[in-house]
C-alpha cells in the first residue's frame, strides 16, 4: 500500500494522455493557448503502462484516462487496453468532453474501459458554445452512443457558474434522469488564468443544494466511484447527484489520488506546485524495482491539501496540463 505522509492511502492514478483539447471551456483554457507539449515529450504508450505497473505493483487499483480531452490522442484504446489488462487494476475509467466518443465509445468498451465521466456545463446550444466553443449536438451524439455501447454508469459533470449556467441544474436533473446519467456538480476552483476569472462566478453548491431541496426530495446516496463527490439520491427516482465542492467544503482529508501528466510528470496535488518528474528516470532505464522507489518518494511529498482559498494565486498552469 503506498501511503503518504497525513496517512492517506493512494491507489487512484489520473494518467492524462494529452495536454491537448478540442474545446476551449472558458474555465480551462485560454481562448488561443497553443504552447502544448511536443509529441518527443508525451509518454508512449509503453511508458505509461510501465509506471501503472510500478503503481499496480504497489497498490494501485483505479486508473482514470484524462487529458485535455483524453480521445485527442491517437489509438486510445489500444492504450487502455493494455492498462485494462495489467494486474491489479480493477476499476479503468475516462473523463471525456464526449466530442469523440460517437465514433470511439464501442472500441473504448471493448478495450476494458468499464465507466465514463462526462464535461457538460449546459443543454442550451448557444450557451453550450458560449462556454466551450464546441456543438453540442455533438456530445450529445457521444452521450447517447456510450449509453448505446453499455457504459454504466455514466456521469455528467457540470460546472456550476453564477450569471452562466446555474440556472440549468433543474434542467440537468430532468435531463439526467430521463437518460439515466448521474449528475456532478462541480464548483469552479482558481486554476490558471481561465480558473481565476471563472472564480469570479463562482456559487457554493451549499445553496445549489438547498435550491433542490426545495423542489425535489434528496435522501442519502452511494455512487461506486473513487472520487470526492458526496451523493444524494432523488426521492422516487434512480438519479443520484454528487456534489464535488473543493472551495465550500474540501476534501482534502480523504485524497487518495495523483496525476500523471502527459510528459511523465507526477503531480502531487491538484492545488499545490509539488512535482515529481519520472520520464527523465525512465528513459535512462531504471529497473522495476527504482522505478517503484521513485514512486514511493514522490508520494512521500504530497502535500496535505489545497489553498484554493487562501492563495488562490498559485496555480498558474491550466487545468487541461494536468486533468482534471
Ligand atoms: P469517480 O471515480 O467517478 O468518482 O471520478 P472522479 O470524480 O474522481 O473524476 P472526474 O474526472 O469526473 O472528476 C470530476 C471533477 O472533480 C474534476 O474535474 C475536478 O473538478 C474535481 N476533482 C477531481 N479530483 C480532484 C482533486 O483531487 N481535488 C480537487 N480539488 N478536485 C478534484
Ligand atoms: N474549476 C473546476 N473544475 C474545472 N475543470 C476544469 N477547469 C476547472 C475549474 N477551473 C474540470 C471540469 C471539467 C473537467 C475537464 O475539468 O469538471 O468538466
Ligand atoms: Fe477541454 Fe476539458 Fe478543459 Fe474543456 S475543461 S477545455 S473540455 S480539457
Amino acid at each position: 500500500m503506498l501511503r503518504d505522509p497525513f496517512g492517506r492511502s493512494i491507489d487512484y492514478v489520473r494518467v492524462s494522455v494529452t495536454d491537448r483539447c478540442d474545446l476551449r471551456c472558458t474555465y480551462c483554457l485560454p481562448k488561443k493557448f497553443n504552447s502544448f507539449k511536443e509529441p518527443e515529450e508525451w509518454l508512449r504508450f509503453e511508458e505509461i503502462e510501465r509506471i501503472v505497473r510500478g503503481f499496480a505493483a504497489l497498490g494501485t487499483r483505479r486508473i482514470r484516462l484524462t487529458g485535455g480531452e483524453p480521445l485527442v490522442r491517437h489509438n486510445l484504446p489500444d492504450l487502455a487496453q493494455r492498462l485494462a489488462a495489467v494486474a491489479g487494476i480493477e476499476d479503468l475509467s475516462l473523463s471525456t468532453n464526449a466530442t469523440r466518443l460517437n465514433k470511439t465509445a464501442v472500441a473504448l468498451k471493448h478495450a476494458g474501459i468499464t465507466r465514463i465521466n462526462v464535461s457538460l456545463d449546459s443543454l442550451h446550444a448557444e450557451r453550450f458554445a458560449a462556454i466551450t466553443g464546441g456543438k453540442l449536438a455533438k456530445v450529445i451524439a457521444g452521450l447517447m452512443a456510450a449509453k448505446a455501447a453499455g457504459f454504466t454508469p455514466i456521469k455528467i459533470n457540470m460546472v456550476v457558474m453564477r450569471e452562466v449556467n446555474a440556472d440549468e441544474v433543474e434542467a440537468m436533473v430532468d435531463f439526467c434522469i430521463e437518460h439515466d446519467f448521474t449528475l456532478r456538480l462541480i464548483e469552479t476552483m482558481p486554476i490558471g488564468e481561465p480558473g481565476r476569472d471563472a472564480v469570479n462566478k463562482y456559487i457554493s453548491l451549499q445553496e445549489i443544494k438547498a435550491r433542490l431541496e426545495r423542489r425535489y426530495s434528496l435522501i442519502p446516496g452511494l455512487m461506486p466511484g473513487g472520487g470526492p463527490a458526496r451523493y444524494v439520491q432523488v426521492a422516487g427516482t434512480d438519479l443520484r447527484i454528487g456534489f464535488i465542492t473543493p472551495m465550500s467544503q474540501h476534501f482534502c482529508a480523504s485524497c487518495n489520488r495523483v496525476r500523471l501528466s502527459v510528459d511523465g510528470t507526477l503531480y502531487l496535488c491538484l492545488g499545490q506546485n509539488d512535482v515529481y518528474p519520472l520520464r527523465e528516470h525512465l528513459r535512462r532505464g531504471i529497473s522495476d524495482a527504482e522505478l517503484q522507489q521513485h514512486i514511493i518518494t514522490a508520494i512521500g511529498h504530497k502535500p496535505e491539501r489545497h489553498e484554493f482559498n487562501e492563495r488562490p494565486q498559485q496555480i498558474v498552469r491550466f487545468m487541461a496540463q494536468t486533468g482534471g
